[in-house]
C-alpha cells in the first residue's frame, strides 16, 4: 500500500496513535497531519489537510479519527475522489470497501475501543473492492462531483 494519510482532533487523538501502531507493525507507510494532542481543537483544520492528500492522489488511502467518526466524514467527503465511511464495526468496514471502494475509514474515539478499532482497520486494510456493479455506481458519484466542479 502506498501511504496512508491520518488525521484527528482531539476526541480521536489516542486512536490515531494506536492506528499509527497498527500501520508500523504492518509496514504500511503513513502521514500523519496531526493534532498531535488531545488538547481541545477544530477536526476540520486536521480532516482538511488529510483529505487534501488523498483526494491529489499523495495518500492513496486515509484513517480519519474524531469523537464520533461523523465531522472527519462530513469534512472529507467535500472532496474530489474521496469516499469516505464511518465504520463502528467490521461489517461496515468490510462492505465499505466491497461495495464503496472506501479510501477514508473514519473511526470515533468515543464509538470504538481500542481492541475494536484495531479489527475494524485490519479488515478495512485487507478487503478489496468487489468491482462489476458497483463500479457503474462509483462512476455515478463521479459524474455527481464532475457536475460540481468549477469552471474555469
Ligand atoms: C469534539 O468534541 C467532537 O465534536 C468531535 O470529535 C467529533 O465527534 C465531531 O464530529
Amino acid at each position: 500500500m502506498k501511504r496512508i494519510a491520518l488525521a484527528a482532533d482531539h476526541g480521536g487523538y489516542a486512536l490515531k496513535e494506536a492506528v499509527k501502531q497498527m500501520l508500523d507493525d504492518r509496514a504500511i507507510p503513513y502521514l500523519d497531519f496531526g493534532t498531535n494532542s488531545d488538547e481541545s481543537c477544530d477536526y476540520p483544520d486536521y480532516a482538511e489537510l488529510a483529505a487534501r492528500s488523498v483526494s491529489e492522489g499523495n495518500s492513496e488511502r486515509g484513517i480519519f479519527c474524531c469523537g464520533s467518526a461523523a465531522g472527519m466524514v462530513i469534512v472529507a467527503n467535500k472532496f474530489p475522489g474521496v469516499r469516505a465511511v464511518a465504520c463502528h464495526n467490521e461489517w461496515a468496514a468490510r462492505m465499505s470497501r466491497l461495495h464503496n471502494d472506501a479510501n477514508v475509514l473514519a473511526l470515533g474515539g468515543r464509538v470504538v475501543s481500542l481492541e475494536e478499532a484495531e479489527r475494524i482497520v485490519a479488515i478495512w486494510l485487507e478487503t478489496e473492492f468487489e468491482g462489476g456493479r458497483h463500479s457503474r455506481r462509483l462512476d455515478k458519484i463521479s459524474d455527481i462531483e464532475d457536475a460540481f466542479q468549477p469552471t474555469s
